[in-house]
């Protein structure tokens, strides 16, 4: 075993709270959902107990209507903000109240896949909890059956203040009745953190939804943010043909076909979304009814869940390349040279494990080995030369954010595999 694999184990290890693994301590104290969904496959190239064990922690915070929130506090901790007190939300254990990326039938499956016989009745439970999140998500966040979910939060889509957003997120009203207090700028310096403009808008949606207890169909009407958003869709449908794979293999055929039907939709729907003078996918707001241009990761993230025409995805590609040219670690979360683009500042340019980890899955899928390999050399030399840090300076490939980082040693081991 290497050393940067024995440490990315570490890592892994000194995050364990107990069946459950924290994103870094202080910052993120508490479970997340994506983040568990990367570390459950981490830890199912070596100790798949521990692989499940993550999942079914991350399941005990599902609510009643199927949501698998986006955080769990499974233990209290003050050094984050907003805790359980500003989402006043119902659930047993106490959580947030929006959710996350769905990565984690994604991870179901890899960690099914590494077990042995006697885990199927796990797996199952973990199965049936997935297949409930996905009603979830087509019911309260599709309710037109377009195929797109949307979020209802910046923090739904994982990439908080990417600029993306920024034109939904202007029209948000800065006031909040909760008091903001960012605890995340006294562990990460400021520069590489959303703004104070942002975290007022961002609690201004806690606040908004909290007032509308929590009830999705009203929180559909008021919200000021709604975005049908590639990226999330793509992951779900992704995650949705790995959930069918496992209702077929445990003969739940009904099952099964309900599964397919979602996939079928959404994957006529982000077709719908490329942009051929882009060479990309595009998400649409749902308030002002227009494409969302801003030039993101998120537009080529539909090659995970798509199988392409050629041309499409050397177009794509193209793309990509243009993007990564001259940077030391790709690949960008925000196009270089854009007014936008913050090669620091969390999800407006820094390159993040995860991400990689995502497209080259999606650039091996349709074809696109030898920038998938370019994809994976550059990710693993950057945490390498630099460690575990919670995402990568493009330019620099300074290791910025969070240190110790749980997701990133799980992309790690992943990558190295
Ligand atoms: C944060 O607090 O920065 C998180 O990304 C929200 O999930």
């Amino acid at each position: 075993m290497t050393d940067h694999i024995q440490e990315a184990r570490r890592i892994l290890a000194v995050n364990d709270r107990g069946g459950y693994t924290v994103p870094t301590d202080r910052l993120y104290p508490f479970q997340w959902n994506w983040d568990s969904a990367f570390v459950a496959m981490g830890f199912a190239l070596y100790d798949v107990d521990r692989a499940y064990r993550e999942l079914e922690r991350l399941a005990e915070g599902q609510w009643a209507d199927g949501m698998i929130p986006h955080i769990v506090f499974h233990q209290p901790s003050d050094t984050y903000f907003p805790g359980p007190s500003v989402w006043r939300t119902k659930h047993g254990i106490p959580t947030s109240g929006i959710t996350q990326p769905p990565v984690f039938a994604i991870a179901l499956r890899q960690v099914h896949d590494a077990a042995d016989e006697g885990a199927r009745e796990r797996t199952l439970a973990l199965y049936l909890a997935a297949l409930k999140w996905h009603r979830w998500w087509y019911a309260a966040r599709d309710p037109e059956g377009t195929g797109l979910v949307a979020l209802l939060h910046p923090w739904e889509s994982g990439s908080d203040n990417s600029p993306a957003w920024d034109a939904a997120m202007a029209r948000v009203p800065t006031t909040t009745t909760t008091p903001v207090v960012r605890k995340d700028i006294g562990h990460v310096h400021a520069d590489m953190r959303p703004r104070d403009e942002d975290y007022r808008r961002f609690i201004h949606l806690v606040d908004t939804y909290a007032d509308c207890d929590w009830n999705p169909a009203e929180q559909w009407v008021r919200a000021p943010f709604k975005v049908a958003e590639i990226q999330t869709t793509a992951i779900l449908l992704k995650a949705g043909e790995d959930l069918e794979h496992l209702a077929r293999l445990f003969g739940r055929t009904e099952e099964a076909e309900e599964i397919a039907a979602f996939n079928a939709l959404s994957r006529k729907a982000i077709l719908g979304q490329w942009r051929p003078a882009l060479s990309r996918f595009v998400s649409r707001d749902l308030v002002s009814g227009a494409d969302i241009e801003a030039a993101t990761q998120a537009g080529f993230l539909p090659l995970l869940a798509l199988d392409l025409e050629a041309a499409m995805a050397s177009a794509a590609v193209a793309e990509m390349r243009r993007w990564s040219a001259g940077l030391k670690v790709a690949f960008p979360t925000t196009k270089p040279g854009l007014a936008a683009y913050e090669p620091k500042r969390y999800w407006r340019g820094p390159a993040w494990g995860i991400i990689n980890w995502l497209l080259i899955e999606g650039l091996r899928r349709n074809g696109e080995g030898a920038f998938a390999e370019e994809l994976r050399g550059s990710t693993l030399s950057a945490i390498e030369r630099e460690g575990f840090a919670e995402y990568f300076d493009p330019e620099t490939g300074e290791g910025c954010g969070g240190l110790g980082f749980s997701w990133t040693a799980a992309a790690y081991l992943w990558l190295k595999r």
